[in-house]
């Protein structure tokens, strides 16, 4: 069965549309909730070309929907609209021009249909953004023109707008990045901006979809427990892990509350009696700690006093060694006294004898005259 934007599309007459056969489903998905609204819708395109996709905005959407082009080409302002909610803009959707013309106004839904190069694309968004109302849509057409390298792209251009895209989905997860050196020099600013207000960023082929939240939001999202049975992961288990700032903003339903409270006071009961195991062992320790402590300070007056007695008795061992250094001296020098006197003697005796041998040959040598 043919969808309503595919019959509006095929039975178009009139200014050319230029899309691709996958975006009639994409936007069949994307905008029949606006299709269905009951009240007028506001559209933004940056890009109109022959104006077709104006019309079939026009059509699809209910009745004195507000249909606005622009495009920087100045023939587009030569296009004739038989529906008079259709406007177009000769200006360039990528500078601060747009934001100035379209000052105070917002979209429901803006497509950039525009140069679809990547820095274009991007500059586009940034501008634009803005203007897209809660809950709004801000859809990127023809993205696969962010591989083209002609168009600013590439699989590893690092500032094509599928990069940019992947940005802006670390923006919709800064609330769990961790500030640690691994993320450092992130754009925080960017990260936090768009992590108000970014709800979906969605890729079809070459479409891109990034939706507005309804509220922006104001606190990281939280994690809710609901239900009170649990056959595999025990919640009060992990619960127990849980770092604390998340615990604080854990949501629980009445059923799944009354289930954690019972879990929770026999955990609590559990602590409790380790608890009082963990008083009682530590009681038994203090006092093991006291006889230790006891122990220690009378060794340690044991090991001074015998410290003392080895000091004295080293200082003893010093004074004996002197004394007897001092005796050996004394011998020392007795001996060579002794030695020198039992010299000087026999000195004497053998000049007495010498003396006497001399006598004794004169006397021979006399009597022999
Ligand atoms: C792919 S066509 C648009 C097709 C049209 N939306 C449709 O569906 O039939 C791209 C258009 O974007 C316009 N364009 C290129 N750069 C632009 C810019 N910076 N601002 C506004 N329009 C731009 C071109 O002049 C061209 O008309």
């Amino acid at each position: 069965m043919s969808s309503r934007i595919e019959e509006l599309f095929l039975s178009h007459e009139g200014n050319r549309i230029d899309k691709w056969e996958q975006y009639i489903k994409i936007y069949e998905i994307e905008l029949s909730r606006f299709a269905q609204l009951e009240r007028p819708v506001s559209l933004l395109e940056i890009g109109v070309q022959n104006g077709g996709s104006l019309e079939l905005w026009g059509k699809l959407f209910p009745p004195r929907s507000k249909i606005h082009g622009v495009d920087i080409d100045p023939r587009v302002a030569q296009i004739e609209f038989s529906n008079p909610n259709i406007r177009v803009d000769i200006i360039d959707g990528t500078t601060d021009a747009i934001v100035d013309l379209l000052a105070g106004k917002d979209f429901d839904v803006i497509i950039d249909d525009g140069s679809h190069v990547s820095k274009d694309i991007i500059s586009s968004f940034r501008k634009c953004f803005g203007m897209v109302r809660p809950g709004g849509l801000y859809i990127i057409e023809d993205l696969h023109a962010a591989y083209y390298e002609t168009l600013g792209g590439g699989i590893f251009e690092e500032h094509s707008a599928m990069n940019f895209l992947k940005k802006l989905l670390d923006a919709m997860h800064a609330d769990y990045i961790d500030q640690d050196p691994i993320n450092a020099g992130a754009d925080l600013e960017f990260l936090h901006r768009y992590n108000r207000v970014v709800g979906r960023v969605s890729f079809y082929d070459s479409v891109a979809v990034i939706e507005k939240l309804a509220k922006p939001k104001s606190q990281p999202y939280r994690r809710v427990l609901s239900g009170e049975v649990s056959t595999t992961v025990n919640a009060s288990r992990w619960l127990e892990a849980l770092p604390r700032p998340q615990l604080g903003t854990m949501l629980l339903s009445s059923v799944a509350g009354q289930q954690l409270d019972h879990a929770l006071i026999s955990k609590i009961e559990e602590l409790e009696g380790n608890l009082k195991a963990a008083a009682i062992r530590y009681e038994s320790l203090e006092s093991d700690m006291a006889f230790l402590r006891r122990e220690i300070n009378q060794n340690r007056a044991q090991a001074e006093e015998a410290k003392a007695a080895l000091k004295k008795a080293e200082m003893a061992a010093v004074q004996e060694r002197e004394k007897l250094l001092r005796i050996q001296e004394l011998e020392r020098a007795t001996m060579h006294q002794i030695i020198e006197e039992l010299r000087g003697k026999a000195a004497r005796a053998y000049n007495a004898w010498s003396w006497k041998v001399r006598a004794i040959n004169r006397l021979k040598a006399s009597r022999q005259l």
